[in-house]
């Protein structure tokens, strides 16, 4: 028998755990059933995996899906945010606005591309690109902006579209992180001129190493098409571009393996119930927190008109001054100790790392971030100040991603921030104080199984 003092010990000093239950397939993900396996099996039996037969139905089923024109396969998402760029016409001398707060492929190949990037600040509450800071950063060289909706949570499509309307700009979304998610009833990836999504096996829609680009412009379609799937000219109707077809443009081979596009067939079937699983599960860890001081999830809000329905790494606010104080590296170790995985922090800003700072990538004698500028705009360059993105990791942490809805398993998590919070006054003598920089990468998400 554990005493109640034991109970309510903080399993950080020895006390019970709060989670007891076994974690079984909570955080597994993606669920593999019989007919994934069966589906891959054949790809390889059949010795298919090179061809284009099986992405091409995939490609159609997903454009059917989302209710776009066209959808091409990658073999990861980094190329086809890549491709649907070149696709938009993104090229020597340009310069594209993306969110600093996000993962680095979200942006780093426009370098590639004789481009470069301005960053934006995000909103604090969604953590998505911020409209009016867009705005800001709009010069004669914009030629796409690029928003993402980072962690499932939809950006404010509705004035990013206006100011893209106002400017003539054209947006590309990175759908990386919100497969199905919508914003005022419409599906995120089908607002802008094109859209591009990572499929690796750690996100929402997860198929193992693999991307899909998205546009319903055939221009951009048949010059993405020309970048980097040599094999599949066939479909470039333009006669501008056929007579330069034959070979990659881009120097590129981009195809998906067709395991991946197998696998992704079945998922398409499964994905809106499995989601529809873990929404319930979400909705109802973010419930019984609702009166939970400190830590407060992200989730769309009744009037903010957007519909999450894609969670992936769910996120929630840490409010440090409801705990007298108490680091957000504190906090969550306390929470780990009681059996519930979370992590603290996002992804560290990429406007202050080295590759965007002052890595001399391609060998121009000056960073290559302002290589791709005029002389003139080199000269008055200077790195952005984003101050909600600086900050933002010491205010944000993930809670854990549960796969399927049971009470008892999810209530015992919600228990345990309940008596992390309860007992924070035992935490702050030996809190260190650590900063959060900001490591957030699948690997460590798939080893905290959150
Ligand atoms: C926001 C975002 N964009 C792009 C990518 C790149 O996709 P991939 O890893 O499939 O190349 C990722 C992550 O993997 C991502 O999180």
């Amino acid at each position: 028998m554990v005493s109640e003092t034991q109970k309510s010990k903080l399993a950080l000093f020895g006390g019970e755990k709060a989670v007891q239950l076994p974690e079984e397939d909570m955080f597994t993900w993606p669920i593999v059933t019989r007919e994934h396996e069966e589906a891959v099996l054949e790809v390889i039996r059949n010795r298919t995996m090179s061809g284009t037969d099986i992405t091409k139905k995939f490609e159609q089923e997903y454009a059917k899906k989302l209710g776009v024109k066209y959808a091409i396969g990658f073999n990861n998402g980094t190329s086809a945010i890549q491709t649907a760029l070149y696709g938009m016409g993104v090229g020597i001398g340009d310069e594209v606005i993306s969110p600093s707060l996000t993962y680095w492929a979200t942006c780093l190949q426009v370098f590639s591309l004789g481009a470069t990037v301005r960053f934006a600040d995000v909103c604090s509450d969604t953590l998505c690109i911020d409209p009016d800071d867009i705005e800001r950063r709009i010069t004669q060289k914009t030629k796409a902006i690029v928003v993402v909706h980072y962690l499932a949570m939809p950006a404010d499509m509705g004035r990013i579209m206006a100011i893209s309307d106002k400017h003539g700009i054209p947006v590309f979304e990175d759908i990386s992180h919100a497969h199905g998610a919508r914003y005022k009833g419409k599906e995120v990836g089908t607002f802008g001129l094109a859209s591009a999504a990572s499929l690796m096996s750690a996100k929402s829609f997860a198929i193992g190493e693999a991307g899909m680009m998205f546009t319903n412009n055939q221009k951009v379609y048949e010059r993405a098409v020309l970048f980097g799937h040599y094999e599949r000219h066939n479909d470039i109707k333009s006669t501008e571009l056929q007579e330069f077809s034959g070979l990659p443009h881009g120097g590129y081979k981009y195809r998906m393996h067709q395991a991946s596009s197998a696998f992704g067939l079945v998922q398409l079937k499964l994905y809106d119930r499995q989601i529809a699983e873990i929404d319930k599960a979400m909705n109802y860890y973010c419930d019984l927190l609702k009166d939970v001081p400190a830590l407060y999830p992200i989730r769309p809000e009744p009037n903010s008109g957007t519909t999450k329905g894609g969670w992936y790494i769910p996120a929630a606010k840490y409010r440090s001054e409801e705990l007298g104080g108490l680091s957000l590296k504190r906090f969550t170790d306390a929470l780990c100790a009681e059996g519930s995985l979370c992590f603290p922090g996002v992804n560290k800003p990429l406007h202050m790392h080295p590759v965007f700072t002052s890595a001399d990538i391609y060998g121009h004698g000056v960073p290559t971030r302002v290589a791709n500028m005029s002389e003139k705009d080199r000269s008055v360059f200077k790195p952005e100040s984003l101050p909600v993105t600086e900050s933002i990791n010491n205010e944000v942490l993930m809670t854990p991603w549960f796969k399927h809805y049971k009470p008892e398993y999810i209530e015992q998590h919600v228990n345990a921030v309940k008596k992390v919070v309860e007992n924070f006054h035992e935490l702050l003598p030996g809190d260190t104080k650590e900063e959060i920089k900001g490591e957030l990468s699948g690997a460590k998400v798939r080893k905290a199984k959150l």
